[in-house]
């Protein structure tokens, strides 16, 4: 007997999205599972111990979308800031900002180019390659903005992000690398954008605040346990959000990730960089960007006597390492057509969020395939009797 009438693996955007509606909707009394010791899943934060500053805990995340279901949805457990997002690079002891726009190219150029002229003189750098099938992300890079731009801003930084010279990465990680050809650097082009209020761990916990739904932490679905696998398969409809190559014991091979490892410092000073985000795209430094949480929230009232910084090292992943951004080989996608195919076959199991599909989703995109998958799936199960799957 399951004291539950659904049960989610995974207490990330997608999962408690999926915990909420069917809680709120449908009346259904769902126990969500977490391994980790607290809710949210890479969105989780927290307020730094002795600063009271809000860390993001697996990296910045900022809230962005144009998604209206979306927004509608999300305004419902937390208002929002109006920040917006910008970032910028510390190339060569000069600052630029990004993503490359005229104002970086101007700078780096040191020229007063219309954009008209920026495009022409980015065009017959690019030319150097023109004609060619660029068979690695470097000769790509080049093809794409010219060599100048790619070796000062793009080389070392994707080399870093990788841990592998560009020259021996497959040309297809990058389709295309944005130049804009005016002085807008916002980084985000969504309709909607802001960080939460009073923080993300809030708006979590408000999703998960219901009598119907219970949250168990610190419990793994793999391990004996009440809503563990071998007490939930078969009894009651689970929605997993957790790797699809470890729900199948790795039997197709290992998916391949790329992790991060974050450095977190508290200074004695006010103001470490004037931003949330500055990347490090030489080779000197280690670290990809450092983040300065105070930032990311202008508006409150935090210490003046210290600040919070976090370097950003990013690494292929190895077996008990986090998981963070798909690499996404051809080999990796055979592997995923294979399990997508055991998962076909799991009949009272639903797979989502970000590494339940193998895929990197931004946290709108979970929230919306999660409101889809309850919609197409979940509540056609419970109020018509439907098959789940
Ligand atoms: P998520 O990973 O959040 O949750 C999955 C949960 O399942 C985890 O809590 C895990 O512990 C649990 N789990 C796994 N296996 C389990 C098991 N066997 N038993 C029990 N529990 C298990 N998005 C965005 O919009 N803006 C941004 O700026 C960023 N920034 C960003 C930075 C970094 C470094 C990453 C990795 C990701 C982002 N994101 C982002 C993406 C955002 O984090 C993402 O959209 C959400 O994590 C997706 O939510 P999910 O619920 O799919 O996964």
């Amino acid at each position: 007997f399951v004291n539950a009438d659904l049960v989610v693996v995974g207490s990330g955007f997608f999962g408690l999205t999926i915990a909420e509606r069917a809680a709120t909707e449908l009346g259904l009394k769902v126990a969500v599972l977490d391994r980790r010791h607290h809710i949210g899943g890479n969105a989780y934060s927290e307020n730094e111990a002795q600063t009271g500053i809000e860390v993001h805990r697996y990296g910045a995340h900022l809230f962005h979308t144009s998604n209206e279901r979306v927004w509608e949805y999300v305004n419902r457990f937390t208002k929002f800031t109006s920040y917006q997002h910008k970032v910028y690079t510390s190339h060569k002891g000069e600052v630029y900002p990004m993503p490359i726009n005229l104002g970086t190219i101007n700078q780096f150029f040191r020229s007063a180019m219309s954009p008209t002229e920026a495009k022409a003189l980015i065009a017959e750098q690019a030319g150097e390659l023109a004609g060619t099938d660029p068979q690695n992300l470097n000769d790509k890079g080049i093809q794409l903005i010219g060599r100048p731009l790619y070796e000062a801003f793009i080389k070392h930084y994707t080399g870093k992000q990788w841990q592998t010279d560009p020259k021996d990465l497959p040309a297809e990680i990058i389709s295309r690398l944005p130049v804009r050809y005016n002085y807008d650097n916002r980084y985000f082009n969504d309709t909607y954008e802001g960080l939460p209020v009073d923080g993300y761990t809030a708006w979590i916990e408000r999703m998960a605040d219901h009598p119907n739904i219970e949250v168990v932490l610190n419990s793994d679905f793999f391990e004996d346990g009440e809503y563990g696998r071998s007490s939930v398969l078969g009894q009651v409809p689970v929605i997993y959000t957790g790797p699809v190559d470890r729900y199948f014991d790795y039997a197709e091979g290992d998916l391949s990730w790329r992790t991060i490892d974050l450095e977190e410092e508290v200074l004695p000073i006010e103001d470490f960089q004037g931003c949330s985000v500055m990347n490090y795209p030489d080779a000197d430094a280690a670290f990809t960007r450092i983040h300065e949480f105070r930032h990311f929230h202008p508006e409150r009232d935090y210490t003046k006597d210290a600040t919070v910084i976090m370097r950003e090292f990013s690494r292929f992943a190895e077996k008990g390492d986090e998981p963070y951004y798909p690499v996404n080989t051809s080999d990796d996608r055979q592997k995923l057509l294979a399990y997508r195919d055991l998962a076909k076959g799991e009949k009272s199991v639903l797979f989502g969020g970000r590494l339940g599909t193998y895929k990197y989703l931004d946290m709108h995109m979970a929230i919306g395939s999660a409101l889809s998958m309850f919609d197409n799936k979940i509540k056609p199960h419970f109020t018509g009797g439907a098959k789940l799957e």
